[in-house]
């Protein structure tokens, strides 16, 4: 074997090792984007907080149960933060409504889809007081119009 040939075979075979890289580069991107983030239990009732730390006309995030919990003036409601698509954590933009920041499905104030992937609207999640103290259960679904409190 002539030493051109020897230093061709050495850079084709280079060559089939990048393409590999590339390859599996690709593929492990395409499997994060299929796969749910998500795969753990939700956890049972949290305790968000005590009714005079949410003021009127508020949305604020409650990390432990994974939920917004909102105050109109009808009362308390809570709206799960994870994404009806594969379960990302939704967030809040600027402009009053929700977008995930996994596949870009967007959602009104009132947990509506604005904008897919998703299909399905988020998810309004139980929650009761105990005198002035608020708890979210995560894992009980309740209809948008529920509120707590005033
Ligand atoms: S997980 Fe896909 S849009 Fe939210």
């Amino acid at each position: 074997m002539s030493e051109e040939t020897s230093r061709r075979r050495f850079l084709i075979w280079l060559g089939n090792i990048g393409l590999l890289t590339v390859a599996w580069a690709m593929v492990k991107g395409g499997l994060k984007f299929l796969a749910p983030p998500i795969t753990q239990p939700l956890p049972g009732p949290v305790e968000a907080g005590l009714m005079g730390d949410f003021a009127a006309n508020s949305l604020t995030f409650v990390p432990a149960a994974k939920a917004w919990l909102g105050r109109d003036e009808a009362g308390l409601y809570a709206i799960s933060a994870i994404c009806p698509h594969l379960g990302c954590t939704v967030g809040q933009v600027a402009d009053n409504t929700f977008q995930c920041p996994c596949h870009g499905s967007r959602f009104n104030a009132h947990g509506a889809v604005l904008n897919g992937p998703a299909t399905s609207p988020m998810t309004y999640l139980e929650i009761n007081l105990d005198g002035e103290q608020i708890f979210i259960h995560p894992g009980q679904s309740v209809s948008p119009e529920t509120r707590v409190g005033v």
